[in-house]
């Protein structure tokens, strides 16, 4: 937002005239930095020729909550139509993953769609949600049950955000860049390996190069995938999810999105090892990776089996047809499973809740 940083403005169609463009922020992103709003202000006043701010900044509430109901939707809705922002004007969206989705959808929604500009504020957001096509809310005790795809018009991600996330949601997006680079390329795995510690130390450079790298492989698999609207019925990046979403869900959203899937990938390559898919070297280096960033890999959600199970039908349900998930039979290579033992995967849930178990013991 420094006036004389020309990223933001240099998106904006100059052909257009000063375009109109409508603020919202995340609550969470606000409250950590209460210089933002006037920020945005001063920053268009400073490009009159370029943009026309269309009212005050507006702050929706930040987190989960902001896709639980249409609370968000509405009122980002509600600042389309009042202010007066049409298919030509712009919405700018600065937080975290939630609010990005919520915001994202009213702004895919409104007129069949206006433009978006996202600038994502957490590190799951500028690795992964941000840099995505995908835009929605929860409902119906679903995760991301309403929604649509809608490219955003432009991404900017901006490091310096990351220095006011509190450490869980610092900590959060890394296990959406293990998650990727077992799915892509065994080289930054064994980076993520070697700069765990530093991560977990909130070292801001380390921070960048994953956040860079996580984003690039995330949209690399978008636009070179070949399937960017999900028609097919593999969703590799959805590798770890279906019991990371039921985990969310189960818990009332106490665990974060990030916090989830740390638990859900451990949980799928403990049952790959069991089942002999995966070499038992590569869940046991994996779950070292996710501890020594941070991440606790164990959750008594997980003592309701069956429950946490229904996740799977859940998902198929949600991908539509057949049952798919995505496993790896090494670092960097993917398989598509369509049945899943189930009383294998009973012993796999009760396999990371001990080590999980244990490993709370050994570092109390
Ligand atoms: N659309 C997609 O493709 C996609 C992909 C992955 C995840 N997601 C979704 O993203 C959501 C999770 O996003 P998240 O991990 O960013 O969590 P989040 O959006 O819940 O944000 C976490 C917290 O950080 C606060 N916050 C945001 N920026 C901040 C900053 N710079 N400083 C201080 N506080 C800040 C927020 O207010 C919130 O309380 C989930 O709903 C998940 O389903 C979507
Ligand atoms: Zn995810």
């Amino acid at each position: 937002m420094d006036p004389s940083n020309k990223v933001l403005t240099e998106l904006l169609p100059r052909s257009e005239g000063p375009v109109r463009l409508l603020a919202i922020l995340d609550r969470g992103l606000v409250e950590a930095r209460p210089e933002l709003p006037a920020q945005f202000e001063l920053w268009a006043e400073a490009n009159p020729s370029r943009v026309r701010l269309m009212g005050d900044v507006i702050t929706v509430a930040g987190g989960e909550q902001s896709k639980q109901d249409f609370s968000v939707f509405q009122q980002s809705a509600r600042a389309i139509n009042d202010r007066g922002i049409c298919r030509k004007s712009f919405v700018l969206v600065a937080g975290g993953g939630a609010v990005l989705d919520a915001v994202g959808y009213a702004a895919a929604s409104a007129h069949r769609g206006v433009r978006l500009i996202r600038l994502p504020s957490t590190t799951l957001a500028q690795a992964d949600a941000g840099v995505g096509v995908k835009n929605g809310i929860n409902a119906f005790g679903k995760k991301n049950f309403l929604g649509v795809f809608s490219p955003p018009w432009a991404v900017i991600n901006d490091t310096n955000l990351l220095t006011s996330l509190p450490d869980r949601h610092w900590r959060s997006g890394l296990s959406e860049s293990v998650k990727v680079a077992l799915l892509k390329d065994p080289e930054f795995f064994d980076h993520l390996c070697d700069v765990s510690t530093l991560l977990r130390g909130r070292d801001l450079d380390s921070m960048e190069q994953v956040v860079q790298k996580t984003a690039m492989l995330h949209m690399d698999h978008i636009i070179d995938g070949g399937d960017a609207f999900e028609l097919e019925v593999a969703r590799p990046l959805d590798f770890g999810h279906w019991s990371a979403h039921k985990l969310e869900q189960m818990t009332g959203f106490e665990l974060a999105h990030g916090e989830a899937v740390a638990i859900g990938l451990t949980l799928d390559l403990a049952y790959g090892a069991m089942m002999g898919i995966l070499p038992e070297s590569i869940l046991r280096r994996t779950r070292r990776c996710l501890l020594d960033m941070g991440f606790s890999l164990s959750h008594e959600a997980l003592q309701d089996h069956e429950s946490l199970l229904e996740g799977l039908r859940e998902f198929r349900e949600h991908l539509g047809g057949r049952l798919t998930i995505t496993l790896v039979s090494d670092v960097g290579s993917p398989i598509d499973v369509h049945d899943i033992d189930l009383s294998v995967m009973r012993r796999a849930i009760e396999a990371i809740q001990q080590a999980g178990i244990n490993e709370s013991s050994r570092a109390g």
